[in-house]
């Protein structure tokens, strides 16, 4: 995966196209690189490494000045991060250039065809691979880019969106999209292309975003003509107003987005409820379960679909689920479900969790329950995105752009949409009370207030982390709803820290990672006071006995874990199905502190990238 952007108009390309790529770091940050036209001939730079780095690079290298270009920070999947490898990508005549998100699953086949032909190639990715067909196919059949952009596509296996020009027709770009998201914003007199739409929000709130299978030519006075790359067919383009402000996309005050984003939940969680919690009526409104309510009503189960932290939030949901609403719920990794052929029919509900609506394997699990007949309902934060538009109806989290590459108010957003679903069915099934059900919806409306309060913990999470920071390993334990919190904890500290860390339901660490706990190991214990509480602190006794560090995040006002703990940290009080939306926050802020005393890139950890668009 990786971000593209590009530029045709009337200003300056280049510190559009710039700032565009740093706006669409998270998605990949291997290498970047920009061609700009200038006139005459293309100016190209590209450098293994961030952004910033090609931005020191490029103005000593290239001169800028042009009013069409394109750009890409990349994710490598073919070939290592380096120079070479960078995109854009020479044709080699040199008059097309190119910028791809995605893979070309069949280069290999269409490499060895073009090498045949007499063709030569610089890099390992697939990319080059692609440009080098569209000039094959150009040249042999002697037509436009725009045709030959189509008939290559036709022969490529694979999921892309691509950005393209010719330098003999410098007033028109190329692109396509199939599996990779697109979106055109429409200017006055000028045009911008980009993988979302933060880098042409300031310009533009005017937007086109290419669906599966559809390409465009994009003309610098003439405007976007959008056609079905398999049967040429003319598509109107549709022109969205977004409702997207520059400042959700920008740190606002803080040092790193991961931060920013963790202290925006009680405010992300109170935009997750607007219009749907409606408690002084005593209601959920939620249009999309609404409108279905009976396939709700009339599945044998639900099944959850999704990925890392999304896959989180389903196995909290799957509590959520069958305690509230008394409906069966299995959870599936998307990849996994996608390729072991399961049993799943028009009687089953699934549900796909993503914050990006981008993630691949999710993509293709839903595609394959639609194939079975299930009905398929999404749950993603990013509005527009591929896996909301592919499913049949859905709940947006509306928790704002999350740029941090670990999620955070993903999480607790999609929990919320989760729980207002349950709750919205217990109430149709008639499992709850009706004074149960009121209560919950009030419980529910003071959890912004009370994620306030748990991240009032941050200075003394600080503390923890100074102490803990340079442990080897760390285990997270938890039971019940809290099970799902601690595998989430555990990932948060993998992934940004790279500390190795496992989660465990508490019980199961007598089966084998007790084995692990010596005076060396902290060991972070979800033990609030409802759900299984004596159970859990019967747990934290068997690790005091075996000298592991204790860190304890229990209810405000809890005695007796605190005499136990080495350390505890508080958060309020809520019903038990509610309180993984506050236990998660401490362990949040302790990745992000351990992450930062050791240095690392908190926003950008290595090796990942936000949106995972490849299997
Ligand atoms: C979360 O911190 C991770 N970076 C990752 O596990 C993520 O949750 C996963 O890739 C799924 O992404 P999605 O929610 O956008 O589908
Ligand atoms: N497959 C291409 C490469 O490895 C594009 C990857 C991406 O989406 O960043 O260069």
């Amino acid at each position: 995966m990786c971000g593209i952007v590009g530029y045709i108009g009337h200003r300056e390309a280049y510190p559009i196209i710039l700032k565009g790529l740093k706006r669409l770091e998270y998605r990949g940050y291997d290498s970047a690189g920009i061609a700009i036209y200038d006139g005459n001939d293309i100016k190209l730079s590209k450098t293994k490494g961030k952004v910033a780095d090609l931005e020191e690079r490029l103005e000593k290298e290239i001169s800028t000045n042009g009013t069409l270009g394109i750009g890409h920070t990349r994710w490598a999947t073919h070939g290592v991060p380096n120079d070479v490898n960078s995109h854009p990508h020479y044709s080699n005549s040199g008059d097309l250039v190119i910028i791809h998100n995605g893979i070309i699953e069949n280069y290999e086949s269409l490499k060895k065809e073009l090498i045949k032909r007499g063709y030569t190639f610089k890099s390992d990715t697939d990319t080059e691979v692609l440009v080098n067909l569209i000039e094959d196919v150009k040249k042999k059949e002697n037509i436009k880019l725009g045709k030959a952009v189509q008939i290559a596509l036709n022969q490529v296996v694979g999921a892309y969106a691509i950005a393209v020009f010719d330098k003999n027709k410098p007033n028109e770009i190329v692109v396509a999209r199939l599996g990779s998201p697109l979106a055109i914003g429409v200017g006055k007199d000028e045009f911008f292309i980009a993988s979302d739409a933060s880098p042409f929000i300031e310009y533009t709130k005017n937007a086109i975003y290419l669906e599966d299978e559809e390409m465009a030519i994009v003309r610098r006075h003439k405007g976007v003509k959008i056609r079905k790359i398999k049967d040429d067919s003319l598509v109107a383009p549709y022109i969205q107003e977004l409702q997207l402000n520059l400042e959700q996309i920008e740190k606002g005050g803080y040092d790193h987005f991961m931060l920013k984003e963790i202290y925006e939940q009680p405010r992300a969680i109170l935009d997750t409820f607007r219009g749907r919690l409606l408690s002084n009526e005593g209601i959920i409104k939620m249009a999309g379960v609404e409108d279905n309510m009976k396939k709700f009503l009339n599945a044998n189960r639900i099944v959850v679909v999704a990925c890392g932290t999304s896959w989180h939030a389903g196995l909290v949901s799957e509590y959520i689920f069958e305690n509230l609403a008394r409906i069966p719920v299995e959870v599936e990794y998307a990849s996994e479900f996608r390729y072991r052929n399961p049993v799943i029919n028009e009687n089953d509900v699934v549900i796909a969790i993503s914050q990006s609506g981008e993630t691949a394997d999710t993509l293709a699990a839903i595609k394959l329950a639609k194939s079975k007949g299930a009905f398929v309902f999404g749950v993603c934060n990013v509005v527009g995105s591929s896996i909301a538009r592919e499913t049949h109806a859905g709940a947006y989290t509306h928790a704002g752009p999350e740029i941090g590459v670990a999620s955070t108010k993903a999480f607790t957003t999609q929990i919320t949409v989760l729980t207002l679903i349950a709750l919205r069915l217990a109430r149709a099934k008639g499992t709850l009370s009706s004074s149960d059900y009121r209560h919950h919806l009030i419980e529910l409306e003071l959890i912004p207030d009370k994620v306030k309060i748990a991240l009032e913990s941050d200075a003394y999470v600080k503390t923890i982390a100074d102490i803990y920071k340079n442990a080897k390993n760390f285990l997270y334990l938890g039971r019940g709803y809290n099970f799902p919190v601690a595998l989430e904890g555990a990932l948060k500290l993998k992934e940004i820290s790279y500390i190795h860390a496992e989660g465990y339901p508490a019980a199961e660490m007598k089966h084998g990672p007790i084995a692990l706990i010596d005076e060396n190991m902290p060991i972070v214990v979800i033990a609030t006071k409802k759900g299984h509480y004596e159970k859990v602190v019967s747990n934290i006794q068997e690790i005091k006995s075996r000298s592991g560090k204790i860190i304890g995040i229990v209810t405000a006002g809890d005695e007796q874990v605190k005499n136990l703990a080495d350390h505890v940290i508080e958060v309020p009080e809520t019903i038990e199905c509610l309180t993984p939306l506050l236990t998660t926050i401490p362990l949040q802020l302790l990745s992000y502190h351990i992450a930062l005393m050791l240095g690392r890139n908190v926003d950008q950890p290595r090796n990942l990238a936000k949106a995972v668009t490849v299997e």
